[in-house]
């Protein structure tokens, strides 16, 4: 057991693709998505000492802090105790893994505190655990479970906004009617530049998104907002939404961008990012 305090960032996740492949007979989705992570997100602090969960920082309003939070779930599924400090700056249910990365993040640090080893089954605690567990850009198939790291993406420079509405992701599934879109390719191309990845997404989806419009009519003013800026060569939704993202040359159209919407929209959340 280490006695210093240990802290793990937690990432926001951003699907930049979602494609929904099939549905399994207990309900759950089978996903297809390329999944890459911010520079931006919560963080997850361990210290030695009985179980608590602390929560801090600008978003921590309404945050629960008690055992149905995800990050004790996690302390819970690795059999860790230990004072727990989490700082959150990720808007709560927004399609960007808040929980599930903070969930990843407390696994991370409680086995580096007490020296466990890390539970097989992740998923157990939400489909994007496992890919926010690995934290770098991976391929994310079956409900989420299966995580295929890729190799190092060209870095994109990108504007996330969020609407400040929380949506619930078994709404959104409920909504989603399927339909036979192509799937991504079996084996996906070499991207040398961002300008090759951006060229290729624009040919890709998310398929939440249209269900998540349908639940949230104001994710369809971002995606419009976010076109409508300048060097915008993507706007899509991230996981089952509300938070969007837009993709810029580099990253002074984002900041410029972020600027702008920010102005505009006092009340959205918007944060320009590197995402790798
Ligand atoms: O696992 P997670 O907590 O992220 O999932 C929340 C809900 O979203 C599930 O209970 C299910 O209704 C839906 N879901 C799904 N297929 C997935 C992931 C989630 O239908 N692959």
């Amino acid at each position: 057991m280490q006695s210093r305090p240990i802290t793990e960032p937690a990432p926001a996740k951003v699907n930049l693709t979602l494609h929904v492949t099939g549905r399994r007979a207990d309900g759950y989705h089978l996903l297809d998505s390329l999944v890459v992570f911010a520079d931006i997100g919560d963080r997850v602090t361990v210290r030695p000492g009985v179980s608590h969960l602390r929560i801090t920082g600008p978003m921590s309003a309404g945050v629960p802090e008690g055992p149905e939070n995800l990050v004790l779930r996690a302390a819970a599924l690795i059999g860790a105790e230990a004072d727990i400090t989490l700082d959150k700056h990720l808007p709560a249910a927004a399609g960007i893994g808040g929980g599930s990365s903070d969930a990843a993040a407390c696994l991370r640090a409680l086995a580096r505190l007490t020296g466990a080893r890390l539970p097989d089954d992740v998923a157990s605690l939400g489909a994007d655990v496992p890919v926010c567990l690995l934290a770098r850009a991976a391929r994310m198939r079956g409900i989420g479970e299966e995580v295929t790291p890729l190799a190092r993406l060209p870095v994109l420079h990108a504007v996330l906004v969020n609407p400040r509405i929380a949506v619930s992701t078994p709404a959104i599934f409920k909504r989603l009617v399927r339909r036979d879109n192509p799937p991504m390719p079996a084996r996906l191309p070499g991207w040398h530049t961002a300008e090759n990845l951006i060229h290729w997404l624009a040919t890709q989806r998310n398929d939440l998104e249209e269900p998540a419009i349908a639940e949230a009519p104001v994710i369809a003013n971002v995606l419009q907002e976010l076109l409508a800026t300048a060097g915008c060569a993507i706007a899509r939704m991230s996981g089952s939404g509300a938070t969007c993202f837009g993709l810029y040359p580099d990253a002074q159209a984002a900041q410029q961008t972020a600027d702008a919407l920010r102005r505009d929209h006092p009340d959205w959340w918007v944060m320009p990012t590197r995402l790798s």
